[in-house]
Parts: structure tokens; sequence; C-alpha cells
């Protein structure tokens, strides 16, 4: 027996950009999903989780296709597929899932649930597999057992993020710096807020927006977007760059996805750049002002944030906030606000009221700390 813990994640800057091989920031949180296997001779997997009331699903290893396999035991079934397929066959096994993390909050409880089987399932059959290459295969498990063509961010951060940091990813080259990043020793709260609404990846709009990105990557003749992000970091005027390189799309919807991809890749290589120097009197406040043009950037050129991730981050920067955004797909999930310690009893507050007012359902407040990847526990 043997029980692996592999945390959630927040994202301080680079949505929807993982896929298109651009840039993301992302942090593991403290909170994540234990998963405890135990090895079973009969070839079978029997799968609990302790959030879900139920029978156990029980399956059969060698029968695993994509798709055969629905609900939350798709992804640890997913991750014994995807392990066999890489050429590492799982076996039969025990899989206890435990959580702390809230589901469908963007805060990848999924990937968490991956990687930590994956982890234990690693141990289990003695398999040696570099994490980067892990990643790839409980995303594999993801995008083609569950069927959630999500990119790499997630897993990454489970099985990569560290303690005090967060990860600047280049997801064309797969290059990492960790940069420093511990909000209390600034004086300031990495505020995870739940709005309430739950998120579904599998649902039609994220897979929309990655086709339109793909098609403008396809009519502006690159690869993908992120390949545009360089090029502009490197030209005198950032924005005369990618105006430039945007004129030649004539769909103005295509023009608005490729903006919001190349300069939210731009704003996590800014906000890593400025966490890695020596903090100033503004560092944060220009950092907030980044998470802040971020959210309106998901908002309006990608068309992904929802009513109550705008409300909250106008309601937390009036209260005090410095910044904030939405984290994750959309649709739904998790705002992340950086908040001054001393001002966060007001900014809880008047998001709570805010959602009172309107007869939402209570916010999720989560003090979120940069912490380790994921883990052996026993
Ligand atoms: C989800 C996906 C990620 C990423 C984000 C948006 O969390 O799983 O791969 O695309 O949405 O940044």
């Amino acid at each position: 027996m043997n029980t692996w813990f592999a945390p959630g994640r927040a994202n301080l800057m680079g949505e929807h950009t993982d896929y298109n091989q651009g840039m993301v920031l992302p942090f593991a949180l403290a909170r994540g999903v234990t998963a405890t296997v135990t090895r079973r001779a009969d070839g079978l997997l029997v799968m609990r989780s302790k959030q879900m009331t139920g029978d156990p699903v029980v399956v059969d290893v060698a029968g695993l296709s994509p798709g055969s396999v629905r609900g939350w035991a798709a992804y640890p079934a997913g991750v014994a597929w995807a392990l066999t397929a890489a050429g590492y066959p799982a076996g039969g096994a025990g899989i206890d899932i435990d959580s702390d993390l809230p589901v469908g909050a963007g805060v990848s409880s999924s990937a968490a649930v991956e990687c930590s089987v994956a982890l234990a399932l690693c141990e289990l059959g003695g398999f040696a597999i570099e994490r980067r290459e892990l990643a790839a295969i409980a995303r594999r498990a993801e995008n083609d057992f569950v069927g959630a063509p999500t990119g790499m961010i997630d897993q990454y951060a489970a099985l990569l993020c560290q303690a005090g940091h967060a990860m600047l990813l280049d997801c064309g080259t797969q290059r990492i710096r960790q940069v420093p990043f511990d909000p209390v020793r600034a004086g300031l709260v990495a505020l995870v807020i739940d709005t309430r609404v739950p998120h579904a990846l599998v649902s039609g709009e994220y897979a929309a927006r990655r086709a339109e990105c793909e098609e403008a990557a396809r009519q502006l003749g690159v690869p993908s977007l992120g390949a545009l992000v360089t090029a502009a970091a490197e030209a005198e005027s950032f924005g005369q760059a990618v105006k430039h390189a945007l004129s030649r799309l004539a769909n103005p919807v295509l023009r608005r996805r490729a903006r919001h991809v190349i300069c939210d890749s731009w704003r996590a290589r800014q906000i890593a750049d400025a966490l890695d120097a020596p903090a100033g009197p503004g560092t944060f406040r220009r950092i907030g002002q980044l998470l802040t043009d971020g959210h309106a950037s998901l908002r309006d050129d990608f068309e992904v944030s929802w009513e109550e991730a705008d409300i909250t981050v106008a309601t937390a920067r009036a209260a005090g906030a410095l910044g904030a955004k939405m984290v994750g797909g959309g649709f739904g999930g998790s705002v992340l606000a950086l908040v001054p310690a001393k001002r966060l009893a007001k900014v809880r507050a008047a998001v709570a009221e805010e959602f009172a007012s309107r007869s939402s359902e209570e916010p999720g407040f989560l003090e979120a700390v940069p912490s380790p990847a994921a883990r052996r526990l026993a």
C-alpha cells in the first residue's frame, strides 16, 4: 500500500495559453488529492472516492478504452489506461481517493486526482518515470480517455511546482523558471474566491475556443499563437508589434482571441520578471494591475468569464485588493485576488455581502500559500 498526494493549483497568469504553446505562471496549493493504492491480482481496478457516495466503481484494467468509464472514476481509470498505453502496464489495483479540493472550482481537482493516482500506480508497478513524462501521461488520460481537450498546465503544476514559488512554464519549449512568490512575506494574501458556479471542462465552449485559436494560427501562418509572443516581446513596442501581427486577421473574433493569448503570455512573463527582481514599493501594485488586465482580457477578448467572476473582481478591487482575475478554463470556478493582509477582512466581507445581496450562494475563501508539488505521504 502506498499513498501519494498531489496539489491543486491557482494560476497567476496565462489562461488558455497552454494549448497555444504560450506562457503560464501557476503555483501549487496546499490542498489537494490523496490516492492510496493496493495491488490486486485479479486485474480489476476497484475505485472509491470519499467524496462520492455509492458503491466502488469496478472495471477490468484490460478492457479499458476511451469513453468506457464515465464520471469521477474516468480520471483514475484513464491514468491506468494511459500508463499502460505508454508501456507501463498498470495491472489491477484498489484505488482510494480523498480530496480537500472543491470540485469544479477551477483549481484543477481533476489533475490532482490524475497525478496522485499516477504516482501511486508507478510505485506499485515499480516504474521510474521522470515527472515531465508522467505529466504528459496524466494529460493523455484527461485528453484521450476522459475526452477533455485541455493543455498541459494542470499536470505540470501538480508535479513540478515548488514551495514559495510560482512556475513560469513555456508550453512551447517546456522550459521552466521557478520564480519566488511568497505573498505572506510581502504582507499580502493570495485569496482564492470560489464563486460556487461550477465549471465543467468537457462542455463545448473550451473546445470551441481551442478551435478558434488554431484557426487564427493557421490564418497567420504560424504553428501556434505562442510563436508570436517571442517576436512581439522582442520588438521595440510590444503593443505595436501585436497590433501589426493581428492586423492580418480579417475576422474580429479571431483577432480578439489571438490578442488575448499573446497578451496573457506576455503578462505571465512580466509578472515572473517582476517576482524575480528585488521587490520595490510598486512591485505588487503593478502585478495586481496585470492580474486585473488579464481578467479584462478573458472577459472581453476571450469571452470565458462569467457574471459572478466579474462581480467578484470588481468588488474585491473596490474593497482594496491590488488586482484580481478568474482562474482556469472559465464559465465558472474561482477568482484569484491579491489582497494586502490588512484589507483581507474588508475584501472578504465586501464579496460575501455582494453575493448575499444577489441571493447567490455564499462564496468560498481560501488563503492560498504557494506549496510543494506532489509527494509520497505514507
Ligand atoms: C483548464 C485546462 C488547462 C488550461 C486552463 C485555462 O484548467 O485544464 O489546460 O487550458 O483551463 O488556462
